[in-house]
């Protein structure tokens, strides 16, 4: 792992502008020009579903809403099903697949939520187009409108992605669990094409949502073996939390300022020592990461700006294309037979 060179002040109130531009010519490199003609089934594309089901994204926005409506942590929780499913072959729903030993069952999808929403959507949908919109599509629409929600950006998202027919739980359990070093972090990034700043950028996801204490437990106790508690943490923040973790089972707001808002206190947060999770709290102090967090922390519209740009990245994530690949599923649960 090469350590990132210094980063300018200069560079970072560039940097929105370099990352979109960046972002953009490096999926053409990749990938045919989106709307010609003759790959209509070799690249996602924004008009995918323009004629298979133009009323998909109404659907999904529907649903999404009534069920905030009703739990607003929730969208939370869609945007995180979205980043497992992602990150373990690619976005293509395997982590929603129910069958013994998927993904699902592996003991770092054990707090994940929202797969009743997504399930739900996918009635209404088939119901308007059969055997037309892949569960992938669905549950990147379900993230990108969750975000909304809560007050973050807007973005279109390009459709097309097919449904994964393999979904394993050991590969599940690479996913990171918050008590990792940065390095591994920067790792597992970049081995699904996601770079430092898509790192610190979807963290920042953790301005929503809430923990299992038992994510925290070794960081209010026992840090890495020493009987101690983990130094790095603010002492107030330490205090409120051992009060508040007593069991494993209950849940802490990952952003402990404002918890339902997406803004960009998370780095804020940081600064203060008060990340919640311990890979949280490495951010700020690895060099690799730190500019970064100092730039979204100072200027929270770069931050909203590129979380849209960031999450674009992460929804193009190994993505099944082709009628070759994968399939459409019926039941976002199982594989069809
Ligand atoms: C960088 C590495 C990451 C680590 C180590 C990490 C770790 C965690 C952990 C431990 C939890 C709490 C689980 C529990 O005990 O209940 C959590 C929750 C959450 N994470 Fe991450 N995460 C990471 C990246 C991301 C990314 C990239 C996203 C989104 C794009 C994300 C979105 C969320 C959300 C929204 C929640 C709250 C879920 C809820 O309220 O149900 N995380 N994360
Ligand atoms: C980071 O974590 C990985 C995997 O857990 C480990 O192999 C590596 O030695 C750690 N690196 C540092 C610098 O601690
Ligand atoms: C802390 O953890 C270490 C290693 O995991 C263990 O050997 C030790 O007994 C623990 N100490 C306390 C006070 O629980």
């Amino acid at each position: 792992m090469n350590p990132s060179p210094p980063i300018s002040l200069l560079f970072l109130l560039l940097l929105p502008c370099i990352f979109m531009v960046s972002d953009a010519q490096s999926k053409h490199a990749h990938h045919p020009p989106q709307f010609s003609p003759q790959d209509t089934d070799d690249a996602l594309s924004f008009s995918h579903y323009e004629e298979r089901c133009p009323h998909f994204e109404e659907i999904v926005h529907k649903k999404v809403n009534q069920w905030f409506k009703k739990d607003y942590t929730l969208a939370a929780a869609l945007i995180r099903l979205h980043f497992h499913d992602c990150s373990v072959r690619g976005c293509d729903a395997s982590i929603l697949l129910k069958h013994g030993g998927s993904e699902r069952a592996a003991k770092a999808s054990e707090s994940l939520r929202g797969f009743n929403v997504i399930d739900d959507i996918k009635v209404e949908v088939e119901k308007k187009c059969p055997r037309t919109v892949s569960c992938a599509d669905i549950l990147t629409a379900a993230a990108r409108d969750a975000t909304v929600m809560v007050g973050g950006p807007f973005w279109e998202v390009p459709y097309g992605r097919r449904d994964g027919r393999v979904s394993l739980a050991k590969e599940a359990d690479v996913v990171p669990m918050g008590r990792e070093n940065v390095t591994y972090l920067i790792e597992f990034f970049q081995a699904r094409g996601l770079n430092l700043l898509d790192l610190v950028i979807l963290s920042g996801s953790h301005t929503i949502g809430r923990s299992t204490c038992g994510s925290l437990q070794s960081r209010l106790y026992n840090f890495t073996g020493t009987g101690k508690p983990d130094r790095t943490m603010n002492p107030k923040y330490l205090n409120y939390l051992r009060r508040k973790c007593r069991w494993a089972s209950e849940h802490v707001d990952l952003d402990g300022t404002t918890p339902k808002k997406f803004d960009s206190t998370y780095y804020t947060n940081l600064q203060k020592k008060m990340g919640l999770l311990s890979t949280d709290q490495l951010l700020y102090s690895d060099s690799r990461t730190a500019p970064l967090v100092a730039a979204m922390a100072s200027q929270p519209t770069l931050f909203y700006q590129q979380f849209a740009v960031s999450m674009t990245n992460l929804g193009n994530v190994q993505v099944l294309t082709g009628d070759d690949e994968g399939e459409i599923r019926n039941n976002c649960n199982y594989v069809n037979r």
